[in-house]
């Protein structure tokens, strides 16, 4: 007799749920000297966001286990390559936030780190989550080859090449016309390396085979593009509320988006081919890869 299979919508949750234990256990306690900082990472990065970075590598590292591999074998390091990205991207939210770059009061709902603690606070909490994230890598008990990689992976991922790069263009954009060249540069550097970087690392820490690692880089490579674009659409179509996030600010400061530079109507025809092209990448992977093919759709066809 086969299980029930679970529904996409409580597999997620359960995932995020779970991650969610995994942070809690990873940030110092408030307590911990000094206090005010371990309180604004706890604040930052506890309590709120999607945690899609999260269950990408839970869904590749699914995708990516050899046949008969009992999953517990890779559970532990899986959660804390998941808690990882999660780190290092509430980092990059706190320092998105910050005056100096967007100048967001709200984010997830509640004041940004920097209205609640102060800019200084707000820097030093980016500084402490970086590092944090890779401390749990180190301790995952995969092969040294493996962390390695892993290593490799999210530096790569958040550094001058990926994420921080990404949003130095971002910055320096401002008031700008970018060509729809440039902008898919800007996105897949600012977002899409750290979703490709969360996909790859449930790949690597799972073991993947190199036909499911081309697989797995091509469908990370789709839907970390199309993260980015659906968040453009978002600024203009979702409200304050439903986004835990101040709306319409994209235009208000004048960023070059995708809305900004194809419209609301191309930039969703795009999103379309993304999501077609994401699951003819998980083709090779097989049924394995199902949980992988339901993150497209939902990255696709979130609202907030
Ligand atoms: C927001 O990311 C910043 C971007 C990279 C677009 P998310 O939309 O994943 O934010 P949370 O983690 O759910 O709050
Ligand atoms: C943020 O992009 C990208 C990173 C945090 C690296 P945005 O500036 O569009 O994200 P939101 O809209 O503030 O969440
Ligand atoms: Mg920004
Ligand atoms: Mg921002
Ligand atoms: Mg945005």
């Amino acid at each position: 007799m086969s299980a029930t299979p679970v529904a996409f919508e409580d597999w997620f949750a359960a995932r995020a749920r779970h991650v969610e234990t995994v942070l809690d256990q990873a940030l110092p306690e408030a307590s911990l000297v000094p206090p005010v900082l371990h309180q604004a990472m706890r604040y930052a990065t506890l309590g709120g966001g999607k945690r899609v970075r999260a269950v990408l590598v839970y869904a590749a590292g699914e995708a990516s286990l050899p046949p008969e591999t009992p999953v517990s074998a890779q559970e532990i390091a899986l959660d804390q390559a998941a808690a990882a990205v999660e780190l290092v991207h509430a980092y990059s939210l706190v320092h998105d936030d910050l005056p100096c770059m967007d100048g967001d009061t709200l984010r997830r709902g509640q004041p940004t780190v920097h209205v609640r603690f102060g800019e200084a606070v707000a820097l030093l909490v980016g500084d402490a989550l970086q590092p944090l994230a890779f401390d749990l890598l180190s301790q995952m008990p995969v092969a040294p080859a493996l962390i390695a990689q892993a290593t490799q992976i999210l530096a790569r991922a958040a550094g001058s090449q990926g994420m921080a790069g990404g949003q130095a263009i971002d910055c320096t954009s401002v008031g700008r016309t970018l060509t729809s060249e440039e902008l898919q540069v800007m996105h897949a550097m600012k977002t899409g390396a750290m979703l490709e970087a969360s996909v790859l690392l449930g790949g690597v820490v799972a073991g993947a085979s190199s036909t499911v690692r081309q697989g797995l880089e091509d469908y990370a490579a789709a839907i970390g593009l199309a993260f980015q674009v659906v968040d453009d659409i978002l600024d203009v179509t979702a409200d304050t509320a439903t986004l835990g996030k101040t709306a319409g600010k994209d235009a208000v400061v004048d960023k070059p988006t995708y809305v900004s530079v194809l419209g609301v109507t191309r930039s969703r025809e795009l999103l379309e081919s993304l999501r077609a092209q994401a699951h003819d990448a998980l083709r090779p992977l097989g049924s394995a890869s199902h949980r992988l093919a339901e993150v497209a759709d939902f990255i696709v066809g979130r609202d907030h």
